[in-house]
């Protein structure tokens, strides 16, 4: 790797998905739409727009298809969806994503809850999912949740985190997103997570999506960075959780996280003010405070 590559960062930006999908309130597609077209516009150049899940499970999403077709798709930017069978790629498919994301965990209490099977039969269900993916040279990428601890059962044993990511690798996903799903992490956890990964995995094969809940997920970042690791999950202005994470708070703030890295010399080709005022539309829509503490630092534009 040479210099230049080593202090670039990849930012995935997942406020439309994972922020808005545990949001009491509803929010119209054509507010979901317009913040997606404005987070396209900041240098972004990954957005995770929506998921193609049950509407059941996830009611803030059933207008994926709908928020799909509207917005601009410039170049620059890879929109992702997350997708949990084939029903859901089939769905991808029609709305001409070219990345997906599956998502699994390190613990069955947790894909219980979430998708309803055990981690062993989540990995079943996603064959199909990387057939079609092949077929229609759509890229996977893939969340392992829980890498830390589980809101069920309790700590997760890094080696149970090394064992799903390597199927899912082998599998074909291009990526594996760690997903510190409940925020309790501090950087101690996540080197001894990383010490276990880093044996069978190289850094650039893994992302570090880490919640705030406890505010340490910008130290996991940091720590992570140490390790090699350069993409890094983020949600505007901090929102989010996971419906199946009862008080899991956001992920890291992508403001929070453009500022560290910048200022730390690592590139993340995002502009800090256009993406405050993306966080600024959501959250006015929203009626919503940011918690991201850089964000309230970005004088507003008009
Ligand atoms: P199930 O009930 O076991 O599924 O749900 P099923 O196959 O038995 O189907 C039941 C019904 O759902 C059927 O409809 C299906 O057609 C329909 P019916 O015949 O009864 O009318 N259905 C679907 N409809 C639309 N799109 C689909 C779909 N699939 C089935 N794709 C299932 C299993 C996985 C589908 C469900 O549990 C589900 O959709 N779960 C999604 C949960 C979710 O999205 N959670 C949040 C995202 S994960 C997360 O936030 C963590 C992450 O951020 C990382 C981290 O922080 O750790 C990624
Ligand atoms: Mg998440």
């Amino acid at each position: 790797m040479n210099a230049s590559a080593a202090k670039s960062v990849t930012l995935y930006e997942v406020g439309p998905r994972d922020g808005l999908q545990n949001e009491k309130q509803a929010v119209p597609p054509e507010v979901k739409i317009e913040y997606i077209n404005r987070l396209a516009r900041t240098g972004l150049r990954f957005i995770e727009a929506t998921s193609f899940v049950k509407p059941g499970a996830i009611p803030q999403l059933q207008d994926a298809a709908e928020v799909m077709s509207g917005i601009e798709r410039p170049d620059s930017v890879n929109f992702v969806a997350l997708v949990p069978n084939q029903r859901g790629m089939q769905a991808a498919i029609d709305a001409g994503l070219r990345t997906i994301a599956v998502f699994t965990a390190a613990s069955d209490a947790f894909t219980q809850k979430n998708i309803n099977c055990t981690v062993a039969e989540s990995l079943a269900r996603f064959a199909d999912v990387f057939a079609l993916a092949r077929e229609h040279s759509i890229r996977v990428r893939a969340y392992v949740s829980t890498v830390v601890e589980c809101p069920y059962a309790g700590r997760i044993d890094p080696g149970a985190v090394l064992q799903v990511s390597q199927k899912l690798l082998d599998m074909g996903a291009y990526e594996i997103s760690l997903g510190e799903t409940i925020g309790v992490a501090v950087p101690d956890d996540i080197a001894r997570l990383l010490d276990a990964l880093l044996s069978d995995i190289p850094a650039d094969k893994l992302a570090g999506h880490y919640h705030d809940t406890r505010g340490t997920a910008l130290a996991n970042v940091m720590r992570s960075l140490e390790y090699g690791l350069r993409t890094f999950d983020a949600s505007s202005a901090g929102l989010g959780g996971c419906p199946y994470a009862p008080g899991a708070a956001g992920n890291v703030a992508t403001e929070d996280l453009v500022y560290a890295l910048e200022r730390s010399g690592y590139e993340t080709g995002v502009n800090l003010v256009a993406l405050a005022e993306a966080s600024r539309y959501i959250l006015e829509n929203m009626q919503r405070a940011s918690v991201s503490r850089v964000y309230a630092t970005i004088p507003q534009q008009n």
